[in-house]
């Protein structure tokens, strides 16, 4: 492949904007942080004109895959009518409604621009609703960049400290310690050190925050015990619980992973496939918590919240992704389904010892040693070998198929059976290749 048009752009990029990039997630991309001309349905892409099956999908907003007709229509009608009203919609109104019928927790929504903002108004009300200020949160997991939530990374090479005793690690340099004064952490997945943290000081937690799925410690689902133990200790403690759905609403099922897993938060935070591409997120939950927002002193706010443009692509991709019992969600189990097991029959074959977590519509790899133990946290993921990873990625890359660099592969309804098939021929010839150096892959 060939990447020279890209690379123009790059070092042309890198004189005015740092890094060359605008989120530092993009930072370390290989070959190079790709610049890309468009996409259609499950590909993409580059200026050079290189295409690849995408497994990426913008990091998992393009769940309708790149071009789907009915978000960029209603877009470009709404377009003609107006961007941002600093005003109400019918259509926020039916995005909220759409919400509430399909997600368990969902009495009432609120609506932001991202993820990260729409956690800083779940822990808010938490907050606000308790008179707490102390949050629970789990090693690894992201919960976006913002500083009074962004600790303790999914970062090889970190000193983690004891299991008892987790360091709090700050995400970024430039973020006050004293922000990570009401933090507390712990592993993941761990009931017994769950339970004697709310023993000892569950009537100071405001709130627990958690991804049920992990993804960024690697993608390691809660266990179903856990998840209900933790909605048992909250309820007998007067904590409030906020499941993290970010990337797994609308995803996991249509009701998201509480629906999944058949535990219900008392709030929700939701973006990535909510917009169908559209920059959006939501916090929702029980109303008698978000009334709080509508009634005096507790503030949500933001310029471009609920702007119609966005609320129109949400509304589009919603009622796709709902109508007839959530069919349209099912093309992306069954192409994942179909790719996973060609994965693992294609690892297998090749000798690979590869363990796959997740649902079909996302779902992690890792290379694993012969005699490792399960994956239930991110330190156990640490078990996995990251060089192989990094080279079967390299390896895929150069045969036209892309999924994240740590190993998450999202899905859209618009895969076919023939991208999926051509992916699992270039993973077989991936497979064989590893076990040589990058440059003979
Ligand atoms: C689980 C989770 N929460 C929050 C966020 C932050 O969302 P955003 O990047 O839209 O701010 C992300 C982003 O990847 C996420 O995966």
């Amino acid at each position: 492949m060939n990447y020279d048009t890209s690379r123009a752009w790059y070092e042309r990029a890198c004189r005015v904007i740092p890094g060359g990039v605008n989120s530092n997630v993009r930072l370390n991309s290989e070959p190079l942080p790709l610049f890309y001309s468009h996409g259609r349905d499950g590909r993409i892409w580059d200026i050079d004109g290189n295409e690849y099956i995408d497994y990426v999908l913008g990091q998992g907003p393009m769940l309708l895959g790149h071009t789907p007709r009915p978000v960029i229509e209603a877009i470009q009608r709404q377009a003609e009518k107006g961007l941002v009203y600093a005003g109400q919609s019918e259509l926020e109104v039916r995005a909220a409604e759409l919400i509430v019928e399909h997600v368990p927790c969902a009495e009432m929504v609120r609506f932001n621009t991202t993820g990260s903002e729409a956690v800083h108004a779940a822990v808010r009300l938490a907050r606000a609703a308790t008179d707490r200020t102390k949050v629970l949160r789990f090693e690894g997991h992201y919960h976006g960049w913002l500083d009074t939530i962004a600790w303790c990374p999914a970062r090889r090479g970190d000193e983690l400290g004891t299991r008892e005793a987790p360091l709090m690690r700050a995400s970024s340099k430039g973020q006050p310690s004293e922000d990570a004064v009401n933090l507390l952490v712990l592993p993941w997945n761990d009931e017994a050190l769950l339970g004697a943290l709310f023993t000892e000081r569950g009537t100071e937690l405001a709130a627990v925050i958690c991804d049920p799925f992990a993804c960024a410690a690697g993608l390691i689902p809660a266990r179903p015990a856990f998840l209900r133990a933790l909605r048992t200790l909250c309820d007998a403690h007067g904590v409030v619980l906020i499941f993290d759905e970010v990337i797994t609403g609308f995803r996991v099922t249509v009701g998201g992973a509480q629906a999944y897993y058949g535990v219900t938060p008392d709030l929700a935070t939701f973006a990535k496939a909510l917009g169908g591409g559209l920059a959006v997120a939501a916090v929702a939950g029980k109303a008698e918590l978000m009334r709080l927002f509508g009634e005096g002193p507790t503030v949500h706010a933001g310029t471009y919240n609920a702007n119609p443009l966005a609320m129109a692509g949400t509304v589009a991709a919603l009622e796709l992704l709902t109508a007839n019992g959530g069919s349209e969600l099912q093309k992306a189990h069954v192409m994942g389904k179909r790719l996973w097991e060609g994965l693992a029959s294609a690892a297998r074959q090749a000798g690979h010892t590869v363990d796959f977590r997740g649902v079909p519509p996302v779902f992690s790899i890792s290379f694993l040693p012969e005699a490792a133990t399960p994956i239930l946290d991110f330190r156990s993921a640490l078990q996995a070998d990251a060089d192989k990873l990094k080279n079967f990625w390299r390896a895929m890359h150069q045969r036209g198929v892309q999924f994240t660099s740590f190993g998450i592969w999202f899905l859209s309804t618009a895969h076919t059976e023939a991208d999926i098939d051509q992916t699992i021929a270039a993973a077989a010839a991936s497979f064989e290749a590893l076990g040589g150096t990058f440059s003979e892959i």
